[in-house]
């Protein structure tokens, strides 16, 4: 599979994967590109009529250059927010990631560029073997690493850029995502980030005053050429 786009994980669960790969799907399609989200596999849904729905998945698909299938979007949705090989052995499944290779080439068709966001962070397991590791290896995409910038996110963030290497995936960048207004010595921290991970980060979103009114993107900054080459020569 050589399809362009980016696996999008993070340094733990709700630290922005999902605010950041909506931000970048917006992004690439101001630059004529046809764009699509993927959920994977979702833990916590809502029931709207006869079927499931996760918030993250409605977001990537409202997000996306094309409307497309809920399930194609979203192969595995499940009720319980736990862990998702929980959430699936609750629901009496199991995550099958040949199943996810193929709903992710049947997307690949209708796209230019896929944002494929993960779940929680890079070691949540999705069946008794595997986790979203594995799925981000074998979906054989370059992997952006999104940084909740909080205390803490410097040993996080190193943690998952180490296990991303001994994985063997290809490091797409990292993207600073301000989860607070006013973070103690945010530029020492980005700088610090910047030096421990290898280069500045490939785009840095704001903090949002009142997040339920949708994101603000006047502030944010991105590495546009950078992330467009990436998604060339990597993807
Ligand atoms: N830049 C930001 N400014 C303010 N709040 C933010 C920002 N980014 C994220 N948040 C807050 O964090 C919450 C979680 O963000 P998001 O859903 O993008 O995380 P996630 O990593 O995708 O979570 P999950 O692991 O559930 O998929 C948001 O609903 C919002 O409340
Ligand atoms: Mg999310």
């Amino acid at each position: 599979m050589s399809r362009a786009g980016f696996f999008v994980t993070g340094t733990d669960t709700g630290i922005g994967k999902t605010h950041v790969s909506v931000s970048l799907i917006r992004l690439l399609r101001t630059r004529g590109l046809r764009v699509v989200g993927m959920k994977p596999v979702a833990s916590g849904a809502e029931r709207i009529g006869e079927n499931w729905q996760n918030e993250d998945a409605l977001a990537l698909m409202a997000a996306s250059s094309l409307s497309l299938p809920y399930d194609w979007v979203n192969p595995y949705v499940f009720e319980a927010p736990l862990s998702p090989h929980l959430s699936a052995a609750r629901a009496g499944q199991q995550v099958e990631l040949s199943y996810l290779i193929t709903a992710y080439q049947r997307l690949a068709a209708f796209a230019d560029c896929l944002i494929v966001e993960g779940a929680g962070g890079w070691r949540v397991p999705l069946n008794p073997a595997e986790d979203i590791a594995d799925l981000a290896l074998r979906l054989e995409l370059p992997v952006i690493l999104v940084v909740g910038m909080r205390l803490g996110c410097i040993n996080h963030a190193c943690l998952t850029q180490a296990a991303m290497q001994a994985k063997g995936v290809r490091n797409a960048g990292w993207v600073a995502n301000h989860l607070e207004s006013d973070l103690a010595c945010r530029e020492e921290v980005l700088a610090t980030l910047s030096d421990k991970l290898g280069e500045p980060p490939l785009g840095e979103l704001e903090f949002v005053d009142d997040f339920s009114h949708g994101e603000s993107t006047r502030n944010n900054v991105w590495r546009v050429g950078e992330i467009l080459r990436r998604l060339g020569s990597l993807g």
